[in-house]
């Protein structure tokens, strides 16, 4: 197997690391390209809020090549995104010039965007309820403070279609905050909130039918949305198994929670090993061989799976 790449080292202006990707200033000055990131998918992996020590191998490579896939189906024509190149190839030849010595970092793993200014929301959308969603609703009957019909059951299907559901996006090491659309309309402007959670639905029921198609359900994903110039963009990943629960359609059956594509045999380990908490005590946490080796079969699966090809 592969040796994961926890971290990238170019020789460009590093602006974030974020807990999957290596976000860098391309350098670029001239035409098109001109302010662009390069938006690099590390091979960490995250559960529980903490940065594990060792990556997956080629797990950035994989979400880099989904997200491709999907920046291909649903943009331009849901909403423009913020995608300038995604292949080596197509990267400005002084780039490519400047990374030659480093091209086993970067070829295949990242995209040149534009910068945005990323709106302070996760647009989540929900399709079933499961997860905090579901939790919300046996303590309240609501989802993100929204009323749902009496008499869910766990993995349902929610009925009336997908729903908006927000969340802040908090600081490093912190958990979100689901929040209702109307919360979210109070923090970034009626109008943003509005066009976000109808772009967010839209390109949600788009995916969801190509999913569908190949036995996949999305159960929920999140989105996030910037602006450039005051367009508003699709920025970020869209819909890896890092930021969506995918469900085999074959598995399904409402009243149960469901296996999925991510990362559960992580979440899974951890909690076994009382390591669901390690963030909270600044614990290290490492994963096993094994576990490494069946994460990263997951992650291949999904992208044979939605893709239809082989990981190559
Ligand atoms: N076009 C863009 N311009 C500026 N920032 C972006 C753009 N697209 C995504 N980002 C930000 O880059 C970071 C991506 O790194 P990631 O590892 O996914 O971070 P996180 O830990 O927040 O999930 C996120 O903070 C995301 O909001
Ligand atoms: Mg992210």
């Amino acid at each position: 197997m592969a040796t994961a790449l926890v971290s990238t080292e170019l020789p460009l202006e590093l602006v974030a690391r974020g807990k999957v990707r290596d976000v860098y200033d391309a350098g670029l000055t001239e035409g098109e390209f001109a302010g662009a990131l390069l938006f690099v998918a590390t091979d960490r992996i995250s559960a529980f809020d903490v940065i594990l020590e060792n990556g997956i191998p080629d797990k950035g490579r994989m979400l880099h090549g989904l997200s491709e896939f999907w920046f291909e189906l649903l943009t331009p024509s849901v909403i423009e995104s913020h995608v300038l190149a995604t292949r080596w190839d197509d990267f400005p030849e002084s780039l490519r010039t400047r990374l030659a010595d480093v091209r086993d970092q970067v070829d295949g793993r990242a995209m040149l965007v534009r910068r945005a200014n990323v709106v302070p929301l996760e647009a989540i959308v929900r399709g079933y309820i499961t997860g905090s969603g579901w939790a919300e609703y046996r303590r309240s009957g609501t989802v993100h403070g929204v009323t749902l019909p009496a008499g869910l059951v766990e993995s349902q299907e929610i009925p009336d279609g997908p729903l908006f559901t927000p969340s802040t996006k908090a600081e490093q090491g912190a958990h979100d905050e689901n929040i209702s659309p109307e919360k979210a309309a109070e923090l970034v402007g009626a109008d943003l909130a509005q066009k976000i959670g109808e772009s967010a639905r839209a390109l949600y029921a788009k995916a969801a039918e190509h999913a569908r198609s190949r036995g996949i359900i999305i159960a929920d994903t999140k989105f996030e949305f910037g602006q450039v110039d005051g367009k508003l963009i699709l920025v970020d990943e869209v819909l890896t198994p890092d930021s969506s629960r995918f469900w085999s359609a074959a598995d399904y059956a409402p009243g149960r929670g469901q296996a999925s594509f991510d990362k559960q045999y992580v979440r899974d380990w951890m909690k076994e090993h009382g390591l669901d908490t390690a963030a909270k005590n600044g614990t290290k946490v490492t994963l096993p061989d094994d576990i490494v080796q069946r994460t990263a079969e997951k992650y291949r699966e999904a992208f044979r799976v939605i893709t239809g090809r082989e990981f190559a």
